[in-house]
C-alpha cells in the first residue's frame, strides 16, 4: 500500500518560476498513489505546459472555465479531491482568491470547493511577499480557514539570494503538508509532543569531540509521524546525519547539557515527551582552549558524567505527561531496560536491541515496548516509520485514558 493510495489531489498550478518544482511534486504524489488533476492558469502555461503535467500524472490537465463538453469542471474538481493545493501561488492568485474572484477555473474552484482542505504553497519574490498588500491578502485567505505554508528563504529566481521569504518550499516539504492535510482527527491533534532525536557532541578541544552513532533516524520518525497526525510537535535535535523533517518546530543543540536546557525549556505544557536521542554519558572534565598537540606521550582524558535528562525531568513534568524512553542495550536487554523504565519513571520504554537490521543507522528496527503497567509487546522487524506509528499508537491510547 503506498502513502497516497486511494487520494484525490487538486493541484493548482499559477504563472511563477517555481512552477517546474511543481512537476516534480505531481510525478511525486502520483508515484505515492494519488490521482492528480492538475489545474493551470492561463499565465502558468507559459511555464510548465500541459503535456509535461499529463505525462507525468497520466491523467488530462484543466485550463478553461467553460471547456466544450465539460462546462461545470469548477464544481465537479473541487467537490471530487480529498485535497486542493495551490503551488506556486502567485500574489497575483492570492489577490484573487482573497477577493473571491472567479474569473478562471483554478480561482472559481477554490469558491466551489466543498469540505476538502486548501493548501495554499505561496512563492515570489521577497519584496512581493513583505508587501503589506500580500500580507492582508495572506490573513485573509486563512480566515477562510485555507492553510498558508510560509515561504523559504533563499535563492530566488532571479538567482538573487532573497533577503527575506519569498521562494517555493520544496515539494518534499509541501508533500509532507499534504499527508498531513489528509490524516483524519486523530487523539493527537492538537497534542503538545517533545521529541529529542539524534547523538550529542561533547567537545574535547576546538576541533575534536566525543559522540555515538547515534543518527535521528528514529527520532525524526517519531517527530512527522506525530505531526503528520496533527500533534504540535518540537523536535529537539543533535547533530543529525538525516534531513531535519518538514513540519516540525525543530531546537538545534550540540552537547547533553544544551539539549537538557532545551527540554526543559519545552516541557512546561508539554503533553508527552519522547526520549529517541543517546545524549552522551560523559564529557571530557576538561574542555582545552587550544587544539590538544601531539605531545611525547598521547594524553589521557578525563572524563565526567553529563545530566541524564530523563532523570532530570522527573520533578519538571507537567501533571499527566506521559514520558517514553528507548534503551539500548548489547546484552539482558529487557533487565536492561525495565531497570532505566523505573529509575527514569517512565510510562513506556521502548528497548532496541543492537543488531545488523537495527539499531543507530538502519532504516529498520525490531523493539520491544514495555509499560510500567508489566505490559509487553514485542513488535517484528519493520521501517522505523512503521515502529514510530506503533509506538504513537500507544501513545494516544495513553492521552486518551487521562
Ligand atoms: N538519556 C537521557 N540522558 C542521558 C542519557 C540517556 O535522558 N544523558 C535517555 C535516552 O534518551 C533514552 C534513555 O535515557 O531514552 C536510555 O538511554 P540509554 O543510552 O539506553 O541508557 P543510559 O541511561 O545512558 O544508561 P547506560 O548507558 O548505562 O545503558
Amino acid at each position: 500500500m503506498r502513502p497516497f493510495d486511494g487520494r484525490r489531489v487538486l493541484l493548482g498550478v499559477t504563472g511563477g518560476i517555481a512552477a517546474y518544482k511543481t512537476a516534480a511534486l505531481a510525478r511525486d504524489l502520483t508515484l505515492a498513489g494519488a490521482e492528480v488533476d492538475v489545474v493551470l492558469t492561463r499565465s502558468a502555461r507559459e511555464f510548465v505546459g500541459a503535456i509535461t503535467f499529463e505525462a507525468l500524472t497520466g491523467r488530462p490537465v484543466h485550463d478553461q472555465l467553460v471547456a466544450a463538453g465539460h462546462a461545470l469542471d469548477h464544481i465537479r474538481l473541487p467537490r471530487e479531491a480529498h485535497v486542493i493545493v495551490v503551488a506556486p501561488a502567485t500574489a497575483d492568485f492570492i489577490a484573487r482568491a482573497a477577493a473571491g474572484r472567479a474569473d478562471d477555473l483554478l480561482a472559481a474552484s477554490l469558491l466551489a470547493a466543498g469540505p476538502a482542505p486548501v493548501l495554499i504553497v505561496p512563492a515570489m519574490n521577497d519584496r512581493m511577499w513583505a508587501h503589506p498588500q500580500t500580507t492582508a491578502n495572506v490573513a485573509r485567505l486563512r480566515e477562510f480557514g485555507y492553510y498558508v505554508l510560509e515561504p523559504d528563504t533563499g535563492l530566488l529566481a532571479s538567482r538573487e539570494e532573497g533577503s527575506g521569504p519569498g521562494r517555493m518550499p520544496e515539494p518534499a516539504a509541501i508533500r509532507e503538508h499534504i499527508a498531513r492535510l489528509l490524516e483524519p482527527a486523530s487523539s493527537l491533534t492538537g497534542r503538545k509532543i517533545v521529541v529529542t532525536a539524534g547523538p550529542t557532541r561533547e567537545p574535547l578541544d576546538p576541533v575534536r569531540y566525543l559522540t555515538n552513532h547515534s543518527t535521528g533516524k528514529m527520532g525524526v520518525a517519531l517527530a512527522s509521524a506525530a505531526w503528520r497526525r496533527g500533534a504540535q510537535v518540537t523536535l529537539v535535535a543533535g547533530p543529525l546525519d538525516v534531513a531535519l523533517p518538514a513540519g516540525p518546530r525543530v531546537v538545534a543543540v550540540e552537547t547533553t547539557e544544551q539539549m537538557a536546557a532545551a527540554v526543559r525549556e519545552t516541557l512546561g505544557d508539554a503533553e508527552a515527551l519522547i526520549m529517541a536521542a543517546a545524549p552522551a554519558d560523559f564529557r571530557p572534565r576538561d574542555v582545552a582552549g587550544q587544539k590538544i598537540k601531539k605531545g611525547a606521550a598521547a594524553p589521557a582524558v578525563a572524563m565526567e558524567f553529563t545530566t541524564d535528562i530523563l532523570k532530570s525531568t522527573r520533578d519538571a513534568r507537567p501533571a499527566n505527561c506521559v514520558v517514553i524512553g528507548f534503551a539500548l542495550e548489547t546484552q539482558d536487554l529487557e533487565a536492561g531496560a525495565r531497570a532505566k523504565l523505573a529509575a527514569k519513571e517512565c510510562d513506556l520504554i521502548v528497548a532496541n536491541r543492537v543488531e545488523a537490521d537495527a539499531g543507530f543507522s538502519a532504516d529498520t528496527n525490531r523493539v520491544t515496548i514495555l509499560g510500567r503497567d508489566g505490559a509487553r509487546e514485542e513488535l517484528p522487524l519493520q521501517s522505523k516509520t512503521a515502529v514510530a506509528d506503533a509506538i504513537l499508537d500507544r501513545l494516544a491510547g495513553m492521552l486518551d485514558g487521562r
